[in-house]
């Protein structure tokens, strides 16, 4: 009798299963997947070959320092990397008297309190400080970027898939806006959308001007 019993309630289970798995895949037969413009329109990074790629691969310190040069006189009026101190400069072969004039001659000052009022104030920074905030608050940096944020660039080669090559085809990859995309994604067109690896974001305010050949 139990062993009867034990059966039917094992049938029952497989015969649950069994339906689930068919409901599933009715579904996955039936709805339509919608097509999104990241899906339409995204491109795989550019190869590239870098210095340090590779088991035996290793930084190329002068391609490092021209790359920073971009970033302190370009990407730094809008992009802080606040997750890295001025003394980690050093890394890439500044000396100690380079890395305090890199510190102390920063577009953006380190906050501080005066302290003569108590108030918010700024001053100039020194090796030890994080590469400041270009913005106060998210609020601040919308404001000024058409209601977009520009990332802290930090971790941006980790934050996105195959990070170096992304940023690298990002910057070398502008074009003109797909027509295609304006008449099937408008919305994402009007946010100017002029990188063709990703249309969801409105790279407009992103402007990245080739200064030195890297
Ligand atoms: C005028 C301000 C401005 C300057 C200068 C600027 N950017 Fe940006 N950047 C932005 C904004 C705003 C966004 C966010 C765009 C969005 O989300 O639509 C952005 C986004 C990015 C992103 C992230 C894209 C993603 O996948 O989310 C990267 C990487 C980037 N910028 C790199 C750079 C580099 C490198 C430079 C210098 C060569 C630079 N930017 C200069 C404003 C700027």
């Amino acid at each position: 009798m139990v062993r009867l019993f034990a059966g039917l309630v094992g049938a029952f289970f497989v015969m649950m299963l069994v339906l689930a798995l068919g409901d599933g895949i009715y579904t996955a037969a039936t709805t339509k997947s919608e097509e999104t413009a990241e899906h339409a329109f995204h491109k795989k990074p550019k190869e590239v070959k870098f210095a340090h790629d590779g088991m035996f691969g290793k930084y190329d310190r002068a391609q490092l320092q021209r790359g920073f040069k971009v970033y302190k006189e370009v990407c730094a009026a809008c992009h802080s990397m606040n997750l890295v101190a001025f003394r980690n400069f050093a890394e890439i072969g500044y000396n100690e008297d380079e890395v305090k004039a890199i510190a102390k001659g920063w577009s953006t000052e380190t906050p501080s309190i005066d302290p003569d009022t108590g108030e918010a104030a700024t001053r100039p920074s020194i090796p030890a400080d994080k590469i400041p905030l270009v913005y106060p608050n998210e609020v601040a940096a919308r404001a000024a970027n058409n209601g977009a944020l520009p990332p802290d660039l930090s971790l941006i080669t980790k934050a996105r898939h195959d990070g170096p090559a992304y940023v690298y085809s990002l910057l070398t990859g502008y074009q003109k806006q797909p027509a295609e995309l304006k008449s099937k994604f408008p919305d994402v067109a009007a946010g100017s959308g002029s990188d063709p690896r990703d249309p969801k974001k409105h790279l407009g305010r992103c402007i990245i001007i080739p200064i030195l050949p890297i």
